[in-house]
This record gives C-alpha cells, sequence and structure tokens, in this order.
C-alpha cells in the first residue's frame, strides 16, 4: 500500500501523504517522501515542490510503534537531508500538528506555510528522546538557540500565529485555503529557489544561555537524561559545523533512544492511550447526554470538582446542607476562577462565562433535573448512604449517581437505591482541578452506558479517566496502603521521616510518603482506617501516623504532623520530638531499631506496590497492567519515566522481582510478602505484566 502520492498543479507537484490515523514517518511514509521528491526533482516540467497531509493532521512524528525495532531505511535524517538537498524549492503545507519528526520534515523543506488552527512542536522530550533528525541543528539556525531550546525543553506545541512571530514557519493561510496558498507559495519561490537552513549561520555561542538554561530547568526535569542532551546538541549547533553538529545529534539522540527511560515515557504514551479501550465496551455503546450537573458536598474537593465541570462547560450547581459550608465552597470556587484569571490562564469573559452558569442549593429538589451528580461528602458509608437515598428520591430516570469516594463499596452504596444500574464511582484527586486522573469506578450492576458516559465527561474535563473494578480502595488507594504500610514500617525500624522521604523522592516520585501524609492531613487516612473492619491483625500497621492523628498531628494545616511546619510555611522541617515518639512506639511494640539504607525504602515500598498491583491484576480489578501504571503515574506521583509501577517490574524482569519478594517473605514474613500466585507464573515462565 502507498502512503505517499503527487498531484500536479501547473509546474508544481504537490506530494500528498495519507497515513492515517496521525500521519507518521513508517518506513512507508519514508521511502515514499524520498521517491516522489526525486521524481519532481527529475521531472523537468515539474518546477516547485508542497509537501501537504491528508486526514486531520500534517505528520505527527516519527512512527513511535517503530521504536525499539530494528531500524528500517530509509532513516528518517536522511529522509529530511533528501528533502533540503532538492535542487527544486520545496514548501511544507502544514495543517493539524506538525510534531517532531513531522517539524523535522518541514525544517528540511525550504519554506513552511501553516494553517490558522495549526501548530508545530518538537515534543521529543516527552518521549526521553531528543530531535533525532537534525531538529537540534537546524532549529537554532533558523530561530536562534534561545527560542529553539524552549520549544524543545517544553515540548509543548507553538501556534501557528506565535510560530509564524518567531520565525519557525514563513507564512500563515486561512485554514480551508492552505493547499491554494501553499501551491502559490511554492510558485512564488520558483525564481527565489531553495532556502536551505543547514546554510545559515549558526547562533552565536553564548555560554551564560546554557548555564541559565540548566538551572532553570534543573527541579522541572529532575532525574530525566533527554532535556541535558538537548542542551549539549543546541551547544554544538552554536560551536561546530553543521555536519559534526548533525553527528553529534544522532550519538545523543541513540542514547537518549536506548535508555530504560525512553522505554518508560514510550509506554506511558501508549498506556493513555490503550486506557479509553475497555474491555468488553464496544465502540458502538451509547452514551448519555450530560449538560445540567450537580455537586454534592462544598468542601475543597467538591468546589474543585464543580470549578472542572464549569470550566468544561457544564451548568453546575454546587448543593451543601450547611448554610456555612456551601458559602465556602462558593468562595472556593470564585476563588479558582480569579486566580486563574490572574495567572493568565483564563479570560475575564471566560469567567463570567463560566460563574454564569454556576449555582449553589441547599435544597434536593433544585437538582431533580440535573443529567449527573457527583457525590463528593465526608468519607462514611452512613454519610453515603443518607445522600444516595435521597438522591434517589428525586432525580430524574436515567440520571447518573456518581460518588466521589476514595475507598468505600460502589455496589453498597448503590444497593440504598433503586436504580443500582445508574450508580458509579468517579475517583477525583485533589486538587480535582489541576490533577489529570479520574478513577471511573464500575460496580457489579453499572451500565455500560454509564461507564462509556463517565469516559466521554473524563475526556471533556481534560482528564484520563480509567476504568477500574470495585473493592477497598480500588486500584490508587489499594496500592497506597500497601505503599504507605512499607514507609511506615520502615519508620518504626528506625529509618527517619526525612530519610524515607528523600530516598523515594530521589529515586523519581513527587514527594516523599511522609510529606504527602502532611499535606492530605493525617486525619484523613486515620479516621479512613477507624471505619475499616479489614486491617490487618498488626499493631505496627501504619501505627505512627495513627499515633500522631491521636495527637491532633494532622500535618499542614495543624501547623505539625510527622514534620513541623512554622507558620504560613509549606516547607518541612523534621521534628525531634516525633523521633523519640517513633523510639518509644517501636520499644513498646518490640520492633528493634536499625540503621536501614535507601535501597532497601525504596525496595520494599516499590516492592510493595507491585505486589499489590499483581493482586489487583490477578483479580481483575484492573484489566491490563498499563491501567494500574496509569493510575499511578497520573494519580500518585509516580516518576513517568519509570513508566509506572507494573512496567517498572517487567523492565527489571519478573524473575528477578518474584526472587527479590521471597526474599522479603523469608525476612519480613507472609502477612504482607506471599508471592501473588500471578507474579510466580509469569517469574517461572519468563511472562511480564504487560502480557
Ligand atoms: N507514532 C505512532 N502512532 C501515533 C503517533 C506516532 N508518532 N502519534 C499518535 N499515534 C497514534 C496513537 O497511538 C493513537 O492510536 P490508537 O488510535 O491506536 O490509540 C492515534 O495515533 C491517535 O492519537 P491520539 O489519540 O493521541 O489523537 P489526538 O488527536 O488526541 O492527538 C496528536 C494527535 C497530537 C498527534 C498526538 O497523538 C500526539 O501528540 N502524538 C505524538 C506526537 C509525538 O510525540 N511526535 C514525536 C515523535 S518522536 C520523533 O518524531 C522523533 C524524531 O525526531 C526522530
Amino acid at each position: 500500500m502507498s502512503f505517499v502520492s503527487v498531484e500536479r498543479h501547473g509546474d508544481v507537484a504537490v506530494i500528498v501523504v495519507d497515513s492515517p490515523p496521525v500521519n507518521a514517518l513508517s518506513q512507508g511514509v519514508r521511502e515514499g517522501l524520498v521517491k516522489h521528491i526525486e521524481l519532481a526533482e527529475s521531472d523537468d516540467e515539474c518546477k516547485a515542490v508542497v509537501i501537504i497531509c491528508a486526514g486531520r493532521t500534517f505528520i505527527a512524528g516519527a512512527d513511535i510503534k517503530e521504536f525499539g525495532k530494528p531500524p528500517l531505511e530509509p532513516y528518517l535524517p536522511d529522509v529530511v537531508a533528501r528533502i533540503e538537498a532538492c535542487e527544486k524549492p520545496v514548501v511544507a503545507a502544514i495543517h493539524g500538528t506538525a510534531l517532531g519528526g513531522g517539524y523535522e520534515v518541514a525544517l528540511g523543506s525550504h519554506y513552511r506555510i501553516a494553517a490558522e488552527s495549526a501548530a508545530i512542536g518538537l515534543p521529543e522530550v516527552h518521549l526521553g528522546i531528543l530531535p533525532g533528525a537534525s531538529g537540534t541543528q537546524r532549529l537554532p539556525r533558523l530561530i536562534g538557540a534561545g527560542p529553539a531550546l524552549e520549544i524543545m525543553l517544553s515540548g509543548k506545541p507553538v501556534k501557528a500565529s506565535a510560530a509564524l512571530k518567531i520565525g519557525a514557519i514563513d507564512r500563515v493561510s486561512a485554514d480551508d485555503e492552505l493547499k491554494t496558498n501553499a501551491i502559490a507559495f511554492a510558485e512564488e519561490c520558483i525564481d527565489t529557489g531553495p532556502r536551505r537552513i543547514r546554510d545559515m549561520d549558526a547562533p552565536a555561542p553564548d555560554p551564560d544561555l546554557f548555564q541559565a538554561t540548566r538551572e532553570k530547568i534543573a527541579a522541572k526535569t529532575r532525574g530525566l537524561m533527554s532535556p541535558e542532551r538537548i542542551i549539549r546538541c543546541v551547544e554544538l549547533a552554536s560551536t561546530v559545523d553543521f555536519d559534526e553538529g548533525l553527528a553529534g545529534e544522532r550519538e545523543l539522540f541513540l542514547e537518549c533512544m536506548a535508555s530504560p527511560q525512553s522505554a518508560g515515557l514510550r509506554h506511558a504514551f501508549f498506556a493513555e492511550r490503550q486506557v479509553s479501550k475497555v474491555p468488553g465496551l464496544g465502540k458502538e455503546t451509547e452514551t448519555r447526554e450530560l449538560q445540567k450537573l450537580a455537586v454534592i458536598g462544598a468542601g475543597t474537593m467538591g468546589a474543585g470538582i464543580a470549578y472542572s465541570c464549569l470550566a468544561a462547560g457544564f451548568e453546575v450547581t454546587l448543593l451543601d446542607n450547611h448554610a456555612e459550608g456551601l458559602a465556602r465552597g462558593e468562595q472556593t470556587v470564585k476563588e479558582l476562577y480569579v486566580g486563574g484569571v490572574k495567572r493568565g490562564k483564563i479570560s475575564e469573559s471566560d469567567m463570567q462565562n463560566g460563574l454564569g452558569r454556576f449555582q449553589i442549593s441547599q435544597s434536593y429538589d433544585d437538582i431533580a433535573n440535573v443529567d449527573i451528580v457527583i457525590e463528593a461528602v465526608f468519607e462514611s458509608m452512613a454519610v453515603k448512604k443518607e445522600v444516595f437515598t435521597a438522591l434517589d428520591g428525586v432525580l430524574k430516570p436515567g440520571a447518573i449517581l456518581a460518588t466521589n469516594t476514595s475507598t468505600l463499596s460502589i455496589d453498597e452504596i448503590a444497593s440504598c437505591t433503586s436504580r443500582p444500574q445508574d450508580v458509579i464511582g468517579l475517583h477525583f484527586f485533589s486538587p480535582a482541578h489541576i490533577m489529570r486522573l479520574l478513577e471511573i469506578v464500575r460496580g457489579s450492576r453499572t451500565a455500560d452506558d454509564v461507564i462509556a458516559t463517565s469516559l466521554k465527561l473524563a475526556k471533556r474535563l481534560g482528564k484520563i479517566g480509567v476504568v477500574v473494578g470495585n473493592c477497598f480502595g480500588f486500584v490508587g488507594n489499594r496500592m497506597l496502603y500497601s505503599y504507605g504500610r512499607e514507609s511506615q514500617l520502615l519508620l518504626l525500624e528506625g529509618a527517619a521521616p526525612e530519610a524515607v522521604d528523600k530516598a523515594l523522592f530521589n529515586w523519581g516520585m513527587a514527594m516523599g510518603p511522609n510529606a504527602v501524609g502532611d499535606l492530605a492531613g493525617l486525619d484523613v487516612g486515620f479516621k479512613v482506617r477507624q471505619e475499616r473492619t479489614d486491617l490487618p491483625d498488626d499493631p505496627r500497621f501504619y501505627r505512627v501516623a495513627d499515633m500522631l492523628a491521636e495527637q491532633g498531628r494532622f500535618g499542614q494545616k495543624t501547623g505539625k504532623g510527622t514534620y513541623l511546619y512554622e507558620e504560613g510555611s509549606r516547607k518541612p522541617t523534621a521534628d525531634p520530638e516525633v523521633a523519640v515518639m517513633i523510639r518509644d512506639e517501636a520499644i513498646r511494640l518490640g520492633v528493634q531499631q536499625r540503621d536501614i539504607d535507601s535501597q532497601e525504602i525504596i525496595e520494599r515500598c516499590v516492592y510493595g506496590l507491585i505486589v499489590e498491583g499483581a493482586r489487583i491484576l490477578e483479580e481483575g480489578i484492573a484489566s491490563r497492567s498499563s491501567d494500574i501504571d496509569v493510575v499511578w503515574m497520573n494519580g500518585y506521583g509516580f516518576p513517568r519515566y519509570r513508566g509506572g509501577p507494573m512496567h517498572y517490574a517487567d523492565s527489571i524482569g519478573l524473575a528477578k522481582v518474584y526472587e527479590s519478594v521471597c526474599a522479603l517473605e523469608k525476612r519480613f514474613g507472609s502477612m504482607y510478602w506471599e508471592p501473588p500466585a500471578l507474579l510466580k507464573t509469569l517469574a517461572e515462565s519468563g511472562g511480564r505484566f504487560a502480557d
């Protein structure tokens, strides 16, 4: 099958790439581009060339599915070089997004025109690599080292109008006239001839720029290898000649490509796209119409959810029985809008429009007509049941009844309604307007169209919806219990809270578990544990957190938790009093304290996650190991470049993981470390969780 064809418009050859869904640069596309450039060059009737794409977008990059496999000729850098070497002027006509290798094809072209709605970008950094088809050498020559670094290090797409301003494209066209205008542009270029970026002046060496850039991105790119290599490539662009720069880019590109980081980030890319394909839920599944929405409970979570839904264009009623709480929630929503305007994230008119769709109420009668309710009240089964009974009494037939519970059984909540098929869990993460994850919890009787509608809702809210099964804590919080259990045991056994946090932070977690506990509030988990009837028979289980909560040390909100906080500060400092409290408790419980190194901290916490993840897979609570990875990368700050806990386990090799878990079982007993049967089977058969 041919992915590239040609049309003739007068003396302009229009090369059309047509390789759905996103015209990625597969081997067939690369071959077709070279073939048609060569044909155009040898055709005396042809005076100029346009490269344009069919479908929804210009070339969206190299074909990521080919990564990690033996490369096939022609290689992308050679394709780009061949386009640039063309003796007739070549114009790239961009619509949709010209990303990565796609924009590099445009940089190999001699001129660039883009539709008004189009964007260009070099997002390779998100895949743990760098623009490896000459982008690091061409873009700095075209727009200067500073702006080129900005584009490559952020990986963010740049809209056509902004790209025009910085010279990353030459012209902007009305969307529906792109092809006509590109052909006209090519005609104009016949006299001017090719304009090759490789012949442009290199940017002047600027050591200050590189040093300042390194400092600026240090915190954000912690642990990542490709940003530093991108900077080195741009340094090369300004210090050595073009071909030497290309050779340097190649070497650094291949180093990144072969790294586990890139494998982890590529896994993350596909896992996040896979997640919306729910086994057993066909594309034909109908969805319910959602426009009017109510949020019950005006606490921080409820207000955050309400704001998210307003921002996505819904009509939202925030309901709370308590007038004071409701007023506070209303204020929170307004403050989120004002903050968004102040930071330039939204316009004044967006705010007015959003607040125009916002109502508050204390009466269930006011929400009888909504299409979906999201309950975000206190995490107690009794309270949830009260709310759902009331909702069942007033809501119109077909309305969706969603609960934001983070741990409780959806089936039990549904059991107090006459419509369990309409009940679902929508577990938002705090802060709800920022965190991308939405765990969609299907109860045993939840209807398929309710699940499909929830997935659509997640997309509309700009979130990643992951469908999971019903059990205590679902996927995310159930695994968090294993991770937290180990981090808590480590404290009793003698590791300082700051040592535990530092080890896991340095390993790549967004925050250490003790700092997270203080941020979330130690009272929250304490209350949940008090409601649980299935806790292990182990006095050490979460003992430190419980002890702190019992003393009113709830974390940041009370100025002290595991750490101390100065008035108005979120910076944790170690509290010697806590060290003494933990030591005394260890003595009381007969736990021998000892020196614990960071390797043990990481191994016990991360393997705790993997073991629980394996059980979750075994029980079918998650339908794919990659779904678990998506939950942990987007909801719990698991380092993306490690691909999530299950991918991380696969990358170590399950035989090795199994061996380590058996060693932990031998050392610490079977209560927590009995290897799941799935892990054992896969380890013995050389399999992976991903299989
Ligand atoms: N290679 C292979 N498949 C790709 C792809 C790529 N570069 N980009 C997207 N796809 C696939 C997706 O996996 C998805 O497949 P399924 O339908 O089977 O799940 C399909 O195309 C549609 O993708 P999205 O669901 O993401 O569609 P969207 O409309 O929301 O977004 C997009 C489109 C903006 C192009 C987005 O897909 C995207 O950002 N793609 C990645 C772009 C990228 O990173 N390019 C750089 C590649 S690396 C490179 O080019 C290296 C180099 O210099 C040599």
